[in-house]
């Protein structure tokens, strides 16, 4: 375990928001949290994986705790739906590669998303018409209320669109390793535009294609500091549809189970014009205006919330629509 005191966190969000916090403690199993006296450290107390889905909206106050258990376990490749155990502390995208490379099928739609196993599973991480939960069978966490481990199943996950239990609970369970189910024959997901016409051998064919879909539409963290999708995409009522549809028959929606409809933000977005306009550093990403982007490199917390709050009263005022960021404030 490692603790530092007053510790820049620039190379822990991927927006590079120049800001800090009090204590920051990088430990490497769940017997090593349950060592730690919580109540002594500075608080509040928070955990983060590679603040890939962050915004520090200005210096942290109390304790980041980062896990390093990065293990990968196959737990029985004999069997046609494999057990795998990731460690929380693993990049989601090494996951990605590692277990298309043994030929399982699963996470490969989940390509080139940044972050790591732990906060994936808090997340629940989705794209090209797969979500975490549709490949996981449980996450085992540390309780830090009874102080002890515990183990969920997907079922007891609470998951929804980007939610779960593990968010609504504020920080009580901490993630420790994933338990994913991946199969070995071919199970393609080809549902999402731009993999429809793919004849994939492997789960590599299609790791591939997604990761081209991504570098054409998404800034890679490592060029331009971003957090990814800034805003959910909003799930309305027939009725709150039928209002935008009436104004805008070209609009882009899918329909959900209970006769919900998503709307993509983007497309909202695009619409108000905000497509490349700039508060201070930030700015609104031209191939997916969905992201916020720290254009400047020295993007403030405060000009990436004003360009948040111009977006959410632009798409306000022409379609009636409330944006809820996706992205985590801190
Ligand atoms: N659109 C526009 N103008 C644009 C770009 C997009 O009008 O410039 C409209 C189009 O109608 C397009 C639609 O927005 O069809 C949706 O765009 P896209 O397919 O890129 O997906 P998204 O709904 O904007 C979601 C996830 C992404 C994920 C993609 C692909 C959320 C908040 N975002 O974005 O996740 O990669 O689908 O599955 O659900 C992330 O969470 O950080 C993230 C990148």
């Amino acid at each position: 375990m490692n603790r530092y005191d007053h510790y820049s966190l620039l190379g822990h969000n991927t927006f590079r928001m120049p800001v800090s916090c009090a204590c920051f403690i990088e430990y490497d199993s769940a017997d090593e949290l349950a060592q730690l006296d919580f109540d002594a450290l500075p608080q509040p107390v928070r955990h983060i994986g590679e603040g890939s889905n962050l915004l520090f909206t200005g210096d942290f106050p109390g304790t980041l705790l980062h896990a390093r258990m990065t293990a990968l376990k196959y737990v029985d490749m004999g069997l046609d739906e494999v057990p795998v155990v990731a460690g929380a502390g693993l990049r989601w995208d090494r996951f990605v590669e590692e277990t298309c490379r043994h030929g399982l099928w699963g996470a490969e739609n989940l390509s080139l998303i940044p972050g790591e196993v732990g906060a994936a599973a808090v997340q629940n991480i989705g794209a090209y018409g797969v979500e975490i939960k549709d490949i996981l069978s449980g996450v085992v966490c540390y309780d830090t209320q009874t102080r002890k481990k515990c183990k969920f199943s997907v079922g007891e996950c609470g998951y929804g669109y980007r939610e779960s239990l593990f968010k609504e609970t504020a920080g009580r369970y901490i993630v420790t390793s994933v338990l994913f189910r991946l199969q070995r024959k071919p199970a393609p997901k080809l549902g999402y535009k731009g993999l429809e016409n793919l004849q994939p051998s492997s789960p590599a064919d299609v790791r591939e294609a997604v990761i081209r879909i991504r570098r054409e539409k998404l800034p890679d963290p490592a060029d331009l500091g971003s957090a990814g999708s800034f805003f959910k995409n909003p799930v309305m009522d027939a009725l709150s549809f039928a209002r935008i549809a009436e104004a805008f028959p070209e609009v882009p929606h899918f329909i959900l189970p209970g006769g919900f409809i998503k709307v993509p933000a983007a497309w909202m977005i695009d619409r108000c014009g905000f497509k490349g306009v700039r508060e201070g550093g930030a700015e609104v990403y031209e191939k997916q205006p969905l992201v916020i982007v720290n254009a400047s490199g020295s993007a403030t917390p405060e000009d990436v919330l004003r360009l948040e709050q111009r977006i959410i009263d632009g798409v306000r005022e022409r379609f009636g629509v409330t944006l809820h960021p996706e992205v985590e404030h801190i």
